[in-house]
C-alpha cells in the first residue's frame, strides 16, 4: 500500500473523508505534505478525545479535603530569614533555572502574534510582556551575582515569531547565551462534529498540546539534559501572562527545599468563594488543583476556626519543581482537557472562515495535573495585590486594563518602600 493510500483509508476509517477531497484537488509537494502528516497523527487518540467531549467529566468517588499552606505575610521574621537564605543560596550557586511557558495561543485576548509580544500599556511608553519577564529575571540576577538560565517554551505555530522579536529586542538585555527557546508538541483540533480542521498552508490545523506539555518537551527537546549539565536542581515554571509574576522568590524555594519537597507553588487566596479559579486542595491524599466547576458550592463556601476558606488557596501558575520532578512527569501521561475555542479555518470551498464565536475543541494537558504524582507538595500564600495581574481577556476582569493598574500600583508601592 502507498503512503497515500495508507492515508486514505485511516481518513476514511475515522470519518474524514473531507481531508480526501481535499488531498485530490493539491499538487505533488503540498499532497506529500499532508500525507506525511497524516501519518504521524494518531487517529485513535484524537477520536477518544473528541468522544470524551461529549461526556460529562464524571466526578468519580473522590476524598477531598483542605491542603496544608503558609501564608507569606503571616512567616515570623526569623523564619522568613531562615527560608531567604536557603532560598538564595541555591540561586546565587546557579542551581535555578526558570522555564516560561509562552506557547499559548491568547485566542481570549485576541492579540496576533504570541503573548509575549503583547505590548501593556504601562507608564505611557507601555512594556512587552516578555520586557516585564526579563526585567523581573535581570533584576533577580543583579540580586543574586548570576545569570540564571531560562527556557521559553514556544509552540510550533509561534516559535519562528517569538525568536525573531526576542532577536529583534536584543532579548531585551538578557544574554542570550542563557536564553533557549524550545517547542512544545502539539494535537489536532476538531470541530463540534468530530472532523479536523484545515489551515491556510492546507495541512491539518494542530495547537499546542496545553501548558502540561511543558514536561514532555523539556524531555523530548534536550532542555532537561542541558539543565543537568549547568547543575540545576530547582525549576521555576510559570506563564507568560502575569505583569508581576515573581520568578524568583528566595522565600518559596526556601521553604520548598526545607520541607523536603519535590514542588511547591505560590498561591493568592480566592477573591470571592464562587470565583472562576481552580484552588488546592488533597484529592485520595494527593496534591491536586480542583476546577471550581468540579468543587461543589457547599465546600466552595466552607471555613476553617480562623473564618478562612477551606479551599480558598488559588493556583496562579507559580510552580517549582526539582529537576527530577520534571523528569518524573515527563515520562508520564497527563489527562488531557478539552477546551472550546475559535479557530480559523479553510473550509471546502477553499475559503478561509474566521468564525466569530467557538466552533472547535483544543485538546489541552494541564500542568497542575502533574501534582498528583506527588505525596505533598510545599504552598505559600502570597498576596494578589503583589503576585497576580494576569492578562486573559481583551476587556473586563484580568484584562490588559487591570493589569496595568495592578502593575503600576505594585511598582509604586515597591518605590515608596
Ligand atoms: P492559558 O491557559 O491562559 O491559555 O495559558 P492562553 O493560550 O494564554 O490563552 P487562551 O486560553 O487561548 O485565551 C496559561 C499559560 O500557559 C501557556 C500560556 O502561554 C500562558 O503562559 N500555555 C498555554 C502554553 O505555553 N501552551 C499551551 O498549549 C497553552
Amino acid at each position: 500500500m502507498s503512503d497515500l493510500e495508507k492515508a486514505e483509508s485511516i481518513l476514511r476509517e475515522y470519518k474524514q473523508e473531507h481531508i480526501i477531497k481535499l488531498i485530490e484537488k493539491l499538487d505533488e509537494e503540498k499532497k506529500n505534505e499532508l500525507v506525511g502528516q497524516i501519518l504521524k497523527i494518531d487517529f485513535n487518540q484524537i477520536h477518544e478525545l473528541y468522544e470524551n467531549t461529549k461526556k460529562q467529566i464524571e466526578f468519580k468517588e473522590k476524598k477531598i479535603e483542605p491542603i496544608s499552606y503558609l501564608d507569606k505575610a503571616k512567616l515570623s521574621e526569623e523564619q522568613t530569614k531562615k527560608f531567604n537564605d536557603i532560598g538564595r543560596e541555591i540561586i546565587e550557586k546557579g542551581e535555578y533555572a526558570v522555564v516560561t511557558m509562552a506557547g499559548g495561543q491568547g485566542t481570549r485576548l485576541g492579540h496576533t502574534g504570541p503573548k509575549g509580544t503583547f505590548k501593556l500599556d504601562v507608564y505611557g511608553k507601555g512594556k512587552y510582556l516578555f520586557e516585564i519577564l526579563t526585567e523581573n529575571l535581570k533584576e533577580a540576577n543583579k540580586l543574586y551575582k548570576t545569570t540564571i538560565p531560562w527556557y521559553i517554551m514556544t509552540s510550533k505555530e509561534n516559535n519562528d515569531v517569538t525568536k525573531e522579536f526576542l532577536e529583534k529586542n536584543n532579548y531585551f538585555g538578557y544574554d542570550k547565551n542563557y536564553v533557549t527557546l524550545f517547542a512544545q508538541g502539539e494535537l489536532p483540533l476538531v470541530n463540534t462534529e468530530g472532523k479536523l480542521l484545515i489551515g491556510k498552508d492546507m495541512k491539518i490545523k494542530e495547537a499546542s498540546d496545553g501548558n502540561g506539555g511543558v514536561f514532555a518537551s523539556l524531555a523530548s527537546t534536550g532542555a532537561i539534559a542541558d539543565m543537568k549539565q549547568r547543575n540545576i536542581k530547582w525549576i521555576f515554571i510559570g506563564g507568560v501572562d502575569n505583569a508581576i509574576l515573581k520568578m524568583a522568590d528566595i522565600t518559596l524555594l526556601g521553604m520548598a527545599e526545607q520541607n523536603k519537597v519535590q514542588i511547591a507553588s505560590k498561591s493568592v487566596v480566592k477573591a470571592n468563594p464562587h470565583e472562576k479559579v481552580g484552588v488546592f486542595c488533597k484529592c485520595n491524599g494527593t496534591p491536586k488543583v480542583i476546577e471550581y466547576s468540579e468543587l461543589p458550592e457547599k465546600m466552595a463556601e466552607e471555613v476553617d476556626n480562623n473564618g478562612e476558606l477551606k479551599y480558598g488557596e488559588s493556583h496562579i501558575m507559580c510552580n517549582l519543581f526539582t529537576i527530577d520532578a520534571i523528569e518524573k512527569v515527563s515520562k508520564e501521561t497527563l489527562m488531557y482537557h478539552s477546551a472550546f475555542k475559535k479557530n480559523s479555518y479553510i473550509d471546502e470551498n477553499g475559503k478561509e472562515i474566521v468564525p466569530e464565536e467557538p466552533n472547535s475543541y483544543k485538546f489541552e494537558a494541564f500542568i497542575f495535573d502533574a501534582f498528583e504524582f506527588f505525596d505533598d507538595i510545599a504552598i505559600l500564600r502570597g498576596k494578589r495585590e503583589d503576585d497576580f495581574a494576569p492578562v486573559k481577556n481583551k476587556e473586563g476582569v484580568d484584562s490588559p486594563k487591570t493589569a496595568k493598574e495592578l502593575y503600576e500600583k505594585y511598582w509604586e508601592r515597591q518605590k515608596n518602600k
